[in-house]
């Protein structure tokens, strides 16, 4: 694909190369966001539309935990052009659109607002907040299933943004279908994903644990100090010491149900999805795996957590009733 004439002034612009004789584009202040790879911008093309350009990091200021073996040309900035040029094909409502393409930049739709982890992650805890949470992990196993290929391998809430309507969006596929790699969020990764096992949408299952457990505890479900550095992080997760399920007394008040052996349920949830341990499913464990009784292993699928977590929702009847139809939450809730 050649380059259109009027991405040449962004594209210098970016490397900071300003072209002082080009009008074509210009550039917000405004970073929208950056990760270990790559940084975010809002830039205005000549046509008058605003977009978001993802950009590759220039290899000198690779660094840290993630990059050290990975050659370039193998990163999560190549993997996520191709994802997203796959994606040309079809039109997935919960996933991102690309505008064009360069070396070391992606064009994407801009969404106006911040990620749904602005939103959300540090909600109070009401009944309200929580129905949202449940809304948007419902969509989010939506977008999973458009994705070309598993796991997405970097779920959080940072990684999905809210459309004009509302809807959830996934971000950010640097790591999808790629089923051995130790690239990710560190918080949110599974312990088979740490020890360079073969990986699959399990590890999915538990980052959307940790995000939950982390809405009703505020805190990371085996690490006690979130501010410690990488390495710590991740021997704390290979050791595996669950901090405990909820403080059912505390949930019956903020709920307002006395009933408490609905909030055992939850209980039992949280400990599925955040299990580190994981059963293949060609083993012989396989429909014991499956079992919402076995707390030891980790959901199999995000439908079979999501579905869990409705179901416990749908037996107490939390929050606005008016989101909650025929036993589901709705797909067009307003945030
Ligand atoms: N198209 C977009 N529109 C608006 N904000 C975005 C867009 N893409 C990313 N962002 C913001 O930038 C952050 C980082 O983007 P992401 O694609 O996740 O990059 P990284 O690979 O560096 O994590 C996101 O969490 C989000 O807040
Ligand atoms: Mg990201």
């Amino acid at each position: 694909m050649s380059v259109p004439e009027i991405f040449h002034g962004l594209v210098y612009q970016l490397n900071l190369e300003v072209d002082p004789g080009s009008n074509n584009y210009a550039l917000s202040p405004a970073r929208l966001g950056e990760g270990g790879e790559a940084q975010v911008f809002q830039a205005s093309l000549a046509d008058g539309r605003i977009v978001a350009v993802k950009q590759r990091r220039p290899e000198e200021h690779d660094g840290g935990l993630e990059s050290t073996t990975t050659p370039r040309s193998l990163g999560g900035f190549v993997n996520e052009k191709n994802v997203l040029k796959r994606l040309e094909e079809s039109a997935p409502k919960h996933l991102l659109k690309s505008l064009g393409y360069f070396d070391d930049l992606i064009l994407l739709q801009l969404f106006k607002g911040k990620n749904v982890g602005d939103y959300i992650q540090n909600e109070p805890l009401t009944s309200e907040s929580f129905l949202r949470l449940v809304h948007f992990f419902r969509q989010l196993t939506k977008a999973l299933h458009e994705l070309p290929a598993s796991p997405h391998g970097d779920i959080t809430w940072s990684n999905a943004m809210y459309d004009e309507e509302n809807l959830v969006v996934l971000i950010d596929y640097s790591q999808v279908g790629i089923t051995r790699s130790f690239k990710g969020t560190p918080l949110f990764m599974a312990r088979e994903k740490i020890e360079g096992k073969k990986i699959d949408q399990k590890v999915d299952v538990f980052a959307m644990g940790v995000m939950l457990y982390w809405f009703l505890k505020r805190q990371h479900p085996y690490i006690t100090d979130t501010h410690a550095a990488t390495k710590n992080l991740f021997l704390e997760l290979l050791r595996g010491d669950y901090r405990g399920g909820l403080d059912l007394r505390k949930f019956t008040d903020i709920f307002g149900s006395s009933d408490i052996h609905l909030f055992e349920r939850l209980n039992t949830i949280l400990k599925k999805a955040t299990a580190t341990d994981i059963e293949d499913e060609e083993s012989e464990q396989f429909v014991e795996a499956t079992s919402p009784t076995n707390l030891e292993k980790r959901y199999l699928t995000v439908e079979l957590f999501v579905q869990e977590l409705e179901d416990f929702f749908n037996l107490v009847k939390l929050g606005n009733m008016d989101l909650i139809t025929s036993g589901q939450v709705q797909e067009e809730a307003v945030v």
